[in-house]
């Protein structure tokens, strides 16, 4: 089904729903996004900022940013509801990070995939990100093995 949707910035207010949608993710138990609190996503929208897709009145989509250092924003919390997934919501929302990179002169978007989470490196690689064996997530919980980092440069316009 094609679901039709809006993109916008986030206010501290949507902590509950931008939480809700992410655990109807699916993700894997053992994963660090499933012991997330709403109140973990209020302090992150509060401090940093995020996006969301909104479908009717309802959030079917989220996705977080956090710069780390000067050139590099990381990107963070992706997901999109199962019913609303195959619309091309994930794409919109990455592409709304990569914008806040360019327009802030980040010189790349970085993010980290789950070792529970494997399966989503080809929706990056869609999108052009690439893994990088070099780059380290700053923000990796301690609890979790080391995540794959995978990251793309953004040209200045
Ligand atoms: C991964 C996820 C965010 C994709 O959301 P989505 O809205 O269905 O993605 P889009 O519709 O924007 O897809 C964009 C493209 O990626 C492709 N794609 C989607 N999921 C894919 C996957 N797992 N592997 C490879 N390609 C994938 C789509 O087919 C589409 O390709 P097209 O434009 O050529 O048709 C969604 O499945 C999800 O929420 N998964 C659980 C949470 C998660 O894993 N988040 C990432 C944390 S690192």
């Amino acid at each position: 089904m094609n679901v039709s949707f809006l993109i916008r910035s986030t206010t501290p207010g949507d902590a509950p729903a931008f939480h809700a949608v992410m655990m109807a993710a699916g993700m894997d138990p053992r994963s660090s996004w499933t012991r997330t609190t709403v109140a973990q996503v209020e302090w992150s929208l509060v401090n940093h900022g995020g996006f969301v897709a909104i479908s009717g009145e309802r959030v079917v989509g989220c996705v977080g940013h956090r710069p780390d250092g000067p050139a590099t924003l990381t990107l963070n919390k992706l997901a999109v509801l199962p019913e609303a997934r195959g619309s091309g919501v994930a794409r919109a929302l990455v592409a709304a990070v990569e914008e806040v990179a360019r327009e802030r002169h980040f010189e790349r978007v970085l993010l980290a995939v789950s070792q529970f989470n494997l399966s989503v490196i080809g929706f990056y690689e869609k999108l052009g990100y690439a893994v990088n064996g070099a780059a380290t997530y700053a923000f990796a919980s301690p609890l979790s093995p080391p995540p794959v980092v995978m990251t793309k440069q953004i040209d200045a316009r």
